[in-house]
């Protein structure tokens, strides 16, 4: 039955992480649950992207290195299947950094520089006036997955959507090239989740600023990021009446809590006042202990093999290469770069 609709919609699917760092309840929720629903309905590559890593990591690639099989580890807990979807390596497909040659002569600098994602970042990461080369042009990198892979639909968070317009640009420009269409432009997927929020309720999730939970939290982890969670700073005494917007508590239960009635009648109490924020954190600590342990035991057990891990890494990006060398081929043909063949 599966097979039969991944025919009828022809569509392909293709996502991919960072690989610098671990994954945490964010990706979860942005991502990793829509991906695990998807593996049934499309084609679906998932990409671990070690060269994307590295734009930003040049001097320090062990935070790169280290973290690959991580995020293959996290990508099996929560139960995304090698034998559904295709997990790669995107420094194992040689034609990725090939097609990111090609690609880079039809994207001016002026244009990478316009992309409000990739300007944000570089003020973020304040790079001064040493911005990586590697860095300004990731675009073009991720335009060339996309394109190789042949993806149709790419799941993403909004931060995600210059990437695509971007890709779209760099195929139509060279389908009109090769005067055929040899490069298929894809759509965004958009999630519906709203962005999860930081425990701190303050910025982006990150590990370094330890205002993220890992899916390999420990309950002592995960009892201490709940117990530092951001509430309502007004919410002073227990009888006060609570503010729940804002309050990240309520935003992880209503993310996580099986029970929305139930969550619905604790937000009514906290409004209210006459409900403490030690007895919300422990209901949200109870709930995140019973969503994360079964994925942390799951990790556990994938780490303890690494070598199974690589080997389903070394398959897909086999696979992976084969499809994208066509793609790969396709792309030197029209520029007349097909001497050998
Ligand atoms: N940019 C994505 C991120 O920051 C990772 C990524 C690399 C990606 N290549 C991709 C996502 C291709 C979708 C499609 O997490």
């Amino acid at each position: 039955m599966h097979n039969q609709k991944k025919i009828i919609t022809q569509e392909k699917i293709l996502t991919g992480d960072r690989a610098t760092g671990q994954l945490h309840l964010g990706h979860f929720v942005g991502s990793l649950q829509q991906r695990v629903k998807l593996q049934h309905e499309y084609e679906q590559t998932v990409l671990v992207a070690d060269l994307q890593g590295l734009t930003d990591n040049g001097h320090n690639p062990h935070k790169v290195s280290s973290n690959i099989l991580n995020v293959v580890a996290d990508y099996l807990a929560v139960g995304i299947d090698p034998l559904k979807t295709t997990i790669c390596l995107q420094s194992a497909i040689p034609a990725l950094a090939e097609l990111t040659m090609y690609y880079s002569n039809l994207v001016s600098v002026a244009r990478l520089q316009r992309n409000p994602t990739v300007k944000n970042e570089i003020s973020a990461k304040s790079f001064g006036r040493s911005i990586p080369t590697g860095f300004l042009t990731y675009p073009i990198s991720q335009a060339a997955d996309i394109t190789a892979f042949r993806a149709t639909l790419i799941p993403v968070g909004d931060d995600q959507l210059p990437m695509i317009e971007q890709t779209n640009e760099i195929v139509r420009k060279l389908n009109h090239i090769a005067q055929d269409d040899i490069l298929v432009e894809c759509r965004p997927l958009l999630s519906k989740m709203p962005r999860l929020p930081s425990t701190d309720g303050k910025c982006k999730m990150s590990k370094s600023m330890g205002n993220c939970i890992l899916l390999s939290a420990t309950d002592k982890d995960i009892s201490k990021a709940v117990k530092s969670m951001y509430t309502d700073p007004n919410h002073l005494k227990i009888e006060d009446p609570g503010q729940v917007s804002g309050n990240v508590v309520f935003t992880y239960l209503d993310a996580f809590h099986p029970d929305s009635t139930f969550i619905d009648e604790l937000k009514v109490r906290y409004q209210n006042g006459g409900l403490g924020d030690g007895t919300t954190k422990k209901i949200l600590e109870e709930c995140l202990q019973n969503t994360l342990k079964p994925i942390r035991e799951r990790r556990d057990v994938f780490m303890s093999d690494k070598a199974q891990l690589i080997d389903i890494l070394r398959m897909g990006s086999q696979k992976s290469q084969e499809e994208s060398n066509q793609v790969l081929n396709n792309v030197k043909r029209a520029l007349g770069l097909n001497l050998f063949n």
